[in-house]
């Protein structure tokens, strides 16, 4: 199995995000396709999405009920049909100064309601400067301990995330192969400066089961054809 995921952020508005569901035109077995538009067109995603596209949240509370104004919880979500829902994005993290303890939390909450955590981690261009890689990534996946549950696992290297710099394959694969041991059996994608042009070179190497894309998800061609790129590689 691939799993091509596209992560809209904030860039698309109702029409466009209704017309890319709308007219989605791929679906293939072998592959998992899923966009993660914003909170609030989430409802009308899943129901006006075609067959072949599944629909993730980029983000849920750590709580699951209570007075947090302004609040999604996992169950909600869980109610309006969303397969999946991002853990620990790298802008999360920063911007939003979410910790392990914090993100634990919002796994628990996903576990509860049966929606797929994609974990994210990453590290940014000082600590690979400075040769800590793998040091940063196992601090991060301390979240996960215990869990007990299937999730997927993104690696999006901080420095690579909108920046158009997407890492060398030696680098994504060394990750990769670091990540495979210590988690087997874990679905393992790739993010950070994902395009048309490099995906199939990145989905090629072994331990990479698929990718989290930004901005090459935005327009519904593109991500079609990264789909079909995907469809055409063995697992
Ligand atoms: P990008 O974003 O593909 O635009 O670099 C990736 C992400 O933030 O998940």
């Amino acid at each position: 199995m691939k799993y091509i995921f596209g992560n809209w952020k904030m860039a698309q508005g109702q029409t466009k995000a209704r017309e890319f569901v709308g007219r989605w035109n791929f679906e293939n077995p072998e592959v998992t396709a899923s966009v993660f538009p914003s909170f609030v067109h989430l409802s009308e995603c899943s129901r006006e999405k075609k067959s072949g596209l599944q629909i993730g949240a980029q983000d849920c509370s750590s709580e699951m009920e209570g007075a947090f104004t302004g609040e999604v919880s996992a169950r909600v979500l869980a109610e309006i049909g969303v397969r999946h829902c991002l853990v620990g994005h790298s802008e999360r993290r920063a911007r939003f100064h979410e910790d392990n303890s914090v993100l634990s939390a919002k796994l628990h909450q996903l576990k509860l309601v049966g929606i797929t955590p994609v974990f994210c981690c990453g590290e940014t261009l000082e600590m690979r400067q400075k040769g800590h890689v793998f040091q940063v990534l196992e601090s991060q996946l301390e979240a996960l301990k215990g869990l007990g549950i299937d999730y997927i696992l993104a690696y999006e290297p901080v420095w690579a995330i909108g920046t158009g710099v997407t890492a060398e394959l030696p680098q994504i694969e060394e990750v990769h192969r670091f990540l495979s041991q210590k988690l087997p059996g874990v679905p393992l994608l790739y993010g950070g400066s994902v395009k048309l042009e490099n995906a199939e070179s990145i989905l090629g190497i072994s331990q990479v089961h698929g990718l989290l894309i930004g901005g090459a998800s935005l327009q519904r061609e593109v991500f079609e054809e990264i789909c079909t790129i995907a469809g055409r590689l063995k697992s």
